[in-house]
């Protein structure tokens, strides 16, 4: 099954024409980073398939579907980016962050019910993300990182099949940045799938096998690690001159 299947797709972003005749599929299991300069279009991409923006003609199918009930499609495909953490309510409290998840919502509101076995699953995903301790502490005064895991949090407590991560490293100290990989790390393993946008290259994890290199608007290659993480690709991709090293499964690059 395919997670995203884009056809001939043309997206604007206001008045700024992002993609003209866009092509890319990414099938279930293809664990896939987006790499690419800043304003190649990854976010806008990422936004195509959260259904936050539409093609103005083309095709964008999700899970193999033209038509999605955004509410449902959001639980099957759990979104962490830094437009959501940036609009998400302030005065939220932590295990409400992950409770909305239930709910697709901003914060939770006094209508919304949730079963004993909705309040049992936020709370062993709060003890899992190591946030437990934060439950009572409004999103305005945690730190990024901390941010950063609720919002995680809020999508894994759907199950989804899929994990959109835009740059969710950014910001954070070295121990979480190796804590939310591992989390990642351990959801690819368990069998979701991730598509991840990130600058940080030495952030790829093994798991993830499939690269699209995106510029301007365009996807310059889709493929694997080894075809697209090498000095010739990221040279190339980024117009500068680029020293890539394979370490462990992880990849580093320096300047030439
Ligand atoms: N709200 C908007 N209105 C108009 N143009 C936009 C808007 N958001 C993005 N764009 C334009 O769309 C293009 C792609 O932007 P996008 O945010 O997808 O890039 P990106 O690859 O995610 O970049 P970055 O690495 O900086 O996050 C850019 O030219 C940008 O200026
Ligand atoms: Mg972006």
């Amino acid at each position: 099954m395919q997670i995203l299947n884009i056809d001939n797709a043309t997206v604007y972003r206001g008045p700024t024409k992002v993609f003209s005749d866009l092509n890319l599929a990414i099938d279930f299991g293809e664990n896939t980073a987006i790499v690419g300069p800043n304003g190649a279009g990854k976010t806008t991409l990422l936004k195509l398939l959260a259904r936050e923006i539409y093609p103005s003609t083309g095709n964008v199918q999700i899970f193999g579907k033209d038509r999605w009930n955004v509410w449902e499609l959001r639980k099957r495909l759990g979104l962490v980016s830094p437009d959501l953490q940036q609009n998400y309510a302030m005065s939220a409290k932590g295990a409400s962050v992950v409770l909305s998840g239930f709910h697709s919502s901003v914060d939770i509101y006094g209508h919304q019910t949730f079963t004993a076995e909705q309040l049992k699953v936020a709370e062993s995903v709060l003890n899992d993300l190591k946030i437990d301790h934060l439950c009572n502490t409004p999103f305005s005064s945690m730190s990024t990182g901390e941010q950063r895991r609720h919002l995680l949090g809020r999508a894994l407590v759907n199950d989804p099949e899929a994990l959109v991560l835009d740059e969710p490293t950014n910001g954070l100290d070295l121990p979480s940045i190796f804590q939310y990989l591992e989390t990642v790390r351990r959801l690819m393993q368990s069998g979701k799938t991730v598509i991840l946008v990130t600058h940080h290259i030495h952030e790829i994890p093994p798991e993830i096998t499939q690269v699209v290199l995106m510029k301007h608007g365009k996807i310059i290659s889709h493929g694997s690690k080894e075809k697209n993480l090498n000095n010739e690709s990221l040279s190339e991709l980024f117009d500068c001159q680029i020293k890539v090293a394979n370490f462990n499964g992880y990849y580093q690059v320096v300047p030439a």
